[in-house]
């Protein structure tokens, strides 16, 4: 239907126009990860503001298919303004709604691929942080 076709364009034109396509000076924090059914790869850099839960810039770089490319650039746009736990709450049917069309289980892989990425990114950003804490204390 009409719906879909517009969804379908703003897919295609984030594709050929992505957004926040490469990357921030003195991220947060950043994350390369890959989509195991495809071998592509996208690289998250993500500035969080000082309060370190508001997420003030997102950018992202790599390759894939036109559903993981939009997909990334989507969030990107997306995300800034939010909070980091907005981010990690996100799952895939939240990714299905931004996208707008359906997606495939074969596909669903290259849709999340830029949130895991950005959310797997976090936890290891975390994870260090707790590690600092931890080795100072000592
Ligand atoms: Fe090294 Fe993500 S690629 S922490
Ligand atoms: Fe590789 Fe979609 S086919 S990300």
């Amino acid at each position: 239907g009409m719906g879909s076709d517009m969804y379908r364009q703003q897919i295609l034109d984030h594709y050929k126009n992505p957004r926040n396509y490469g990357e921030i000076e003195e991220p947060t924090y950043t994350h390369v990860g890959e989509n195991p059914m495809c071998g592509d790869e996208i690289r998250i850099d993500v500035k969080l503001a000082d309060d370190e839960e508001t997420i003030e810039h997102v950018a992202f770089q790599g390759d894939g298919c036109a559903i993981s490319q939009a997909s990334a650039s989507m969030l990107s746009s997306k995300l800034p303004g939010e909070s980091v736990d907005d981010l990690m709450e996100m799952d895939r049917d939240d990714i299905v709604d931004m996208l707008g069309v359906d997606i495939s289980p074969m596909r669903i892989k290259c849709a999340v691929l830029a949130e895991k990425v950005a959310q797997d990114g976090y936890e290891i950003y975390q994870g260090e942080k707790d590690l600092d804490r931890t080795s100072t204390e000592d």
